[in-house]
């Protein structure tokens, strides 16, 4: 083995090298095996010369030491914030670029300005600084003068050169260098340490806790004093920019760039120094022959740092405009949390001009989306009862708006999710609402919970008819035992039979239904079709006409399909789409009804959950017998044709509709596509055919274009029902 320094000092740039490959450019050259056998090697190195082993050494980055605080560390160049803009996308980028435009004293007849616009990551922002290309030092921003030294664990941030790389033919590595960038953590990776640290509340550690978002928990991460566990929870990291800048050339410090000395020297800096040094920076930039911001950020880029890929040169307001919008629908897609745009004026002579006003830069302002996460307070929690029996608490809460939308509701799922998050009545809750996704409470702020609140308790009997609520083995759910004796459950069913893809009874809505289950005029759905005139218009709000059309749509429902019939039953696991394929299958109600088990599973996508519910609900007498009383009282369907040979022409495809179509209802469209054997999907995937999208489609249709499905607008629907329809009818 060649165990000179020259050896160890190129395996261990290699080293980085790779890693840079894998963390960064997500391209590796090398196998992971590879990679370790090298890394022994370094290791065994570095067990024989410990002389050897400094700040820029892979072996460096898995942390170690414990501390007992944090330094307190000065920033070679002020950390400034930016300001922030709210307004609307147009008066916010036009309000920005006017001032922009008056401070430059450009006319009217002027060209565009050209800004860099990036994404405003949801983390924490992080001073590097580099000494001849190594990472001697990270900083939190502090006060922004002052931050702390949390160096040790921004080390094990895979994505951070240890050591900058020196591109061939590049400008040269300025001796002493601060990258400004963001800390931050990947929703993926917050979801998997949250189920880590739930796996240890359960284990009984009493010192662990779950966080409430990425941000938080890339905070807590960086300020681990045990570098070790630092180290475990994935950061990540992107630049957006530098500090000081010193290149040989304009060595204004006169400093010899060692660590120690760098200290000394930044804290013998007086403010008025310091405040000077952005410009001196600014034009060691300039010197170097970068003369904008996306010059600089391809520089970074080159030197080893992640940038955003989303990042973009754009000209003037419309380019601003543009930008900020089309990231409002990507946002949802990113992999990790933004909570805005940032716009800068990309020119650096410019930047120079514009200056500073107190702690912000004025050729920078940060344009926000309205915020998916808030504050609000737990009302109570009530226990709803499903059509199905179960029981799922729901947290009322104080409203407040999120995401664009007013949130009163948020479901806690069941027993173990309630119990996992541990809401209380009266507790401050963090509620979000991201895209069309249904509202979720994340977390629980304990530091304002009240001392004598009560963890929650799924209650033992069912709300509505007190029946017992059981849990069975092996299940999360809670169900009440009271089946169609509990009136909840009655008036579900009732109303899951009566609903427009079911037995379709328009005139019969829910407060009718609510009515006649509470006076028990119907008890099952059979009493639907004993209904007469007299007995509605007992009812609140009913009057004989109002009545008659109940009855009137009551009576033309007793037309209907075997699909829809079996759909309407309300079987568990049975669905539309599986009720078509059973229908299909069996041609009959009574086929279906004796079918075994084995049978069953011979239906295409009908697993033994489906088979085992379908045996189940004819095992019981009630329901041959409510289906015998069906009939009796003239409800009857087309028996289906069994053609097994018949393929349609859109057979095996699946489709999405989303957006507001202008010819169609979604009711229609979907009975379009499934009539030509089509299946209709309501979310997007890989295995999507295509995806309708009407007016105003949003995140379905943002999914749809990030998996590269393809997307039919009103037109191309049309025409591809026109093009099979005619195939059909041959
Ligand atoms: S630039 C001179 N760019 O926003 C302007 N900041 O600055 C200095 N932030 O906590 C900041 N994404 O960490 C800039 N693309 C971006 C950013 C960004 C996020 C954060 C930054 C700081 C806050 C205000």
């Amino acid at each position: 083995m060649n165990s000179t320094l020259q050896h160890y000092n190129e395996l261990k740039q290699a080293l980085n090298a790779h890693a840079h490959r894998y963390y960064v450019l997500d391209a590796p050259l090398i196998s992971d095996a590879q990679y370790d056998t090298m890394y022994q090697e370094l290791e065994e190195l570095e067990r024989e010369h410990p002389e050897w082993v400094s700040g820029d050494s892979p072996t460096q980055r898995v942390g170690g030491a414990v501390l007992e605080e944090f330094n307190s560390v000065r920033h070679g160049q002020a950390m400034l914030s930016i300001k922030t803009q709210t307004d609307s996308e147009e008066s916010g980028a036009k309000s920005f670029d006017d001032r922009i435009r008056k401070e430059l004293s450009l006319t009217q007849s002027e060209q565009s300005v050209q800004y860099v616009a990036e994404l405003k990551f949801d983390g924490l922002a992080i001073n590097l600084t580099y000494l001849n290309g190594v990472l001697v030092r990270a900083a939190t921003r502090g006060d922004g003068t002052h931050g702390e030294e949390v160096t040790q664990n921004v080390r094990s941030i895979m994505q951070i050169p240890i050591q900058l790389m020196a591109p061939k033919g590049g400008l040269p590595i300025p001796e002493w260098l601060e990258v400004r960038g963001e800390v931050y953590m990947r929703r993926a990776d917050f979801d998997r340490l949250n189920l880590r640290q739930q796996e240890k509340i359960s284990q009984g550690l009493k010192n662990e806790k779950t966080f409430v978002n990425p941000r938080n928990a890339a905070a807590g991460a960086l300020r681990q004093l045990d570098s070790k566990i630092a180290a475990q929870r994935k950061l990540s990291f992107f630049a957006y920019g530098v500090g000081a800048v010193r290149a040989k050339a304009l060595n204004a410090l006169g400093i010899n760039y060692s660590h120690a000395e760098l200290q000394t020297a930044l804290d013998a800096l007086t403010q008025d120094e310091a405040a000077s040094r952005v410009e001196l920076s600014l034009n060691e930039l300039r010197a170097m022959g970068l003369s904008s911001h996306w010059e600089v950020l391809n520089w970074l880029k080159g030197l080893g740092f992640p940038v955003a890929t989303q990042t973009q040169c754009v000209e003037g307001v419309e380019g601003l405009v543009d930008f900020h919008e089309r990231m409002g629908r990507e946002r949802m897609s990113l992999p990790y949390d933004i909570d805005g745009v940032v716009y800068k004026v990309n020119r650096l002579d410019w930047q120079l001009q514009l200056g500073f006003v107190t702690r912000e830069p004025r050729w920078a302002v940060a344009h926000k989306y309205p915020p998916q996460e808030q504050f609000t307070t737990v009302l109570g929690i009530e226990v709803q009862v499903g059509r199905t029996g179960k029981l799922t608490p729901v947290a009322k809460l104080a409203p407040v708006f999120v995401g664009g939308v007013t949130v009163t509701n948020a479901t806690l799922h069941n027993e173990d999710e309630a119990l996992r998050k541990d809401v209380r009545v009266g507790d401050t809750v963090i509620v979000r609402r991201a895209g069309d996704v249904i509202p979720e409470i994340v977390g629980v702020v304990l530091e304002k919970r009240e001392v004598q609140s009560a963890p929650f308790e799924m209650p033992k009997r069912c709300p509505i008819c007190e029946s017992p609520a059981l849990r069975e083995p092996g299940q999360v759910d809670h169900r009440c035992t009271g089946e169609l004796f509990c009136s909840a459950q009655r008036m579900q069913a009732i109303w899951h039979f009566a609903s427009k893809r079911a037995m379709n009874i328009e005139d019969l809505g829910e407060k009718l239904i609510e009515q006649l289950v509470q006076t028990d005029t119907i008890k099952t759905v059979a009493d639907l079709y004993r209904l007469g005139l007299s007995s509605l218009m007992v009812l609140e709000r009913m009057a004989e006409k109002s009545a008659s059309n109940v009855l009137k749509s009551i009576e033309s429902s007793k037309a209907t399909t075997l699909a829809r019939f079996l759909y309407a039953l309300g079987i568990r696991h049975v669905g539309e789409s599986t009720a078509k394929d059973l229908a299909k299958h069996f041609g009959s109600i009574d086929a279906i009804m004796n079918a075994t088990a084995q049978q069953l599973l011979e239906v295409r996508d009908v697993g033994p959950v489906v088979a085992m519910s379908v045996v189940a609900f004819f095992a019981q007498p009630h329901h041959r017998e409510l289906i015998e009383q069906l009939r009796a009282l003239g409800v009857h369907w087309q028996e289906v044709q069994i053609d097994l040979d018949a393929v349609k022409p859109l057979q095996g495809m699946t489709y999405v509709i989303t957006g507001t179509l202008n010819g169609f209802s979604r009711d229609q469209a979907q009975d379009r596509l499934e009539s030509l054997g089509a299946k209709v999907a309501s979310s997007v995937s890989k295995k999507t055919t295509a995806v309708i999208a009407g007016a105003e489609a949003g995140s379905k249709l943002e999914k749809a274009q990030a998996l590269g499905v393809p997307v039919l607008d009103e037109e191309a629907f049309v025409a591809l029902l026109a093009r099979h329809q005619t195939q059909e009818m041959d």
